[in-house]
């Protein structure tokens, strides 16, 4: 018997497909959709002192959320929750969050929308 040849058969583009949609699900498993935005309004209000219900910070060192990148949020949530990113007050914060809450959060805080204005151009 011969080796086969290694030619394209009729289900490869398939299994690339099928694939690439495994390695976009499993390791990037979000979608804003995934959460409930109206449970992340409640949920948020363990985020409200700092980051604000609307996203907009509250305090100096709390950066603002608002409209972020859903991919984004729920990456910096579980990175807080895992340590792979150390801080005192997010980890701890994190640590309380199971997958559901950060889902909820992600689809709330990334559905807020705001207008923003560049500063004027230079003159030259
Ligand atoms: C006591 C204040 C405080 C509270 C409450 C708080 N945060 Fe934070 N948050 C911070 C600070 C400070 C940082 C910046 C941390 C750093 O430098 O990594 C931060 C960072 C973040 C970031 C990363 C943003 C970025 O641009 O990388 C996200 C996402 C976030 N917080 C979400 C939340 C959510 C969701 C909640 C509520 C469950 C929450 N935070 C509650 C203070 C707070």
């Amino acid at each position: 018997m011969r080796p086969s040849k290694p030619t394209r058969e009729p289900g490869n583009a398939l299994t690339v497909i099928v694939a690439a949609w495994a390695a976009l699900t499993i390791g990037w498993p979000l979608d804003a959709a995934a959460g409930d935005p109206l449970a992340g309004r409640r949920k948020a209000a363990a985020c409200r002192t700092c980051h604000g219900l609307d996203g907009l910070s509250r305090q100096p060192d709390a950066p603002h959320i608002a409209g972020q990148v859903a991919v984004y949020l729920r990456d910096q949530l579980v990175k807080y929750r895992s340590g792979e990113r150390a801080h005192p007050v997010m980890g701890v914060i994190a640590k309380q969050l199971s997958d559901a809450d950060i889902d909820d959060l992600v689809a709330y805080y990334s559905n807020v929308k705001f207008e923003v204005e560049a500063p004027p151009k230079p003159a030259h």
